[in-house]
């Protein structure tokens, strides 16, 4: 079985307007409260920033959650009428905005939209005593959008209308950056989803993998990787292959009643110490078998850590021809089969854990088929 993914570049990125990074990721939540304590208490996020009524925004309570570099928002409606809620009656919760910083939005959002994408929200500036940040957005895949955050002419933590907030509770667990954020979309979507991110980005194909890499016994998908042209935004997006049963992919597609983000993946500083910590804080990770440890000496070549240490905390490796990489999958985090999240350690590896893929898709099967979703 080969085991390391080929990087295959087949196109130079080339942003089509300057990109800093992702800004931040926001979800829309029936009870932001609630879901802000599991971040917080699970994954060690900090609650820094609110907006709500208490700070004049009506319509809606924001929580900014930061960790590292990572910055994640969870937002639920005050009424029915307001569109939020019928995000969250189709979806269940879920991401609606992978924000992009960008260094000019009106310039981002002109050249985006000339190129194809839908606009959902014109260049508008919010201000506060900080100073002005200018924010548009554009659709992507189902009812996910991008929103482009120009803030050169912003001073303050986060966004204008957040109060800042001190968090007694949360204690770091070494979380550092997104490395890549997935997006599930229907049968044959993926290509014309690839090449949204080639027109209106700029992205390149990073890597692909088809169904003869990402099958086992039953299920199938496809998928490529898209990046920027640093590789700080990677966006992979995945579509069903035919199986002889039901794709993890249209189980996503079903449930989320549409297209939409899969997975966050977050960088680590140490895997071993924030998994150890998460599974203490009763965060539920997909199980492979212990087989899966006897023979990955062999498979993977030297790594630093203790096999026996991977095994207890059931961590993947894969490597590719720069280094090494080590992965492991939370369950789906709502009742909904939808997202979920990936903790990674890069240890000079590249890949996205192809080798890892049939153990992992064995297990997220027998998940599935518990869930009479096979
Ligand atoms: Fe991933």
């Amino acid at each position: 079985m080969e085991t390391s993914e080929q990087l295959r570049e087949v196109e130079q990125a080339q942003d089509l307007f300057k990109i800093h990074g992702t800004h931040h990721i926001e979800f829309y939540v029936g009870n932001a409260k609630q879901a802000a304590y599991f971040y917080r208490r699970a994954m060690g996020f900090a609650l820094t920033g609110y907006c709500g009524p208490e700070t004049g925004v009506r319509d809606r309570a924001s929580y900014l959650l930061e960790q590292g570099k990572v910055r994640l928002v969870l937002t639920t409606p005050m009424n029915p009428e307001n569109p939020i809620a019928d995000h969250i009656y189709k979806h269940g919760d879920g991401v609606r905005d992978i924000a992009i910083h960008v260094e000019d939005a009106e310039e981002a959002y002109r050249i985006a939209t000339e190129r194809g994408a839908r606009g959902v929200m014109e260049p508008v500036e919010f201000s506060d005593a900080n100073g002005t940040v200018k924010i548009a957005t554009v659709a992507t895949y189902g009812d996910t959008v991008h929103s482009f955050v120009e803030r050169r002419n912003y001073n303050g933590a986060f966004l204008p209308n957040f109060a800042p907030r001190q968090d007694a509770l949360a204690a770091p667990i070494g979380l550092k950056h997104v490395d890549h954020v997935v997006g599930n979309v229907d049968w044959n979507k993926m290509e014309d989803t690839v090449n949204f991110y080639k027109n209106v980005f700029g992205f390149s194909r990073f890597v692909s993998f088809d169904d003869k890499d990402i099958s086992t016994e039953y299920s199938a998908l496809r998928s490529t990787v898209v990046a920027n042209e640093n590789k700080w935004i990677k966006f992979p997006i995945n579509e069903p292959a035919e199986g002889l049963k039901k794709s993890q992919i249209e189980e996503y597609v079903k449930f989320y009643q549409g297209a939409g983000v899969q997975h966050i993946a977050i960088e680590c500083q140490d895997i071993l110490q924030s998994i150890a910590t998460m599974r203490d804080n009763g965060v539920d990770f997909m199980v492979v078998p212990g087989s899966y440890y006897d023979d990955l000496q062999e498979r993977v070549g030297d790594i630093q850590e203790s096999i026996e240490d991977l095994r207890k905390l059931n961590i993947l490796v894969d490597s590719d021809d720069k280094g090494y990489m080590l992965q492991i999958f939370t369950r789906p985090l709502e009742d909904r089969p939808t997202l979920f999240f990936e903790f990674i350690q890069r240890r000079g590896g590249e890949s996205f854990g192809k080798g890892n893929f049939k153990a992992l898709f064995e297990a997220i099967e027998r998940d599935q088929a518990e869930r009479g979703n096979l």
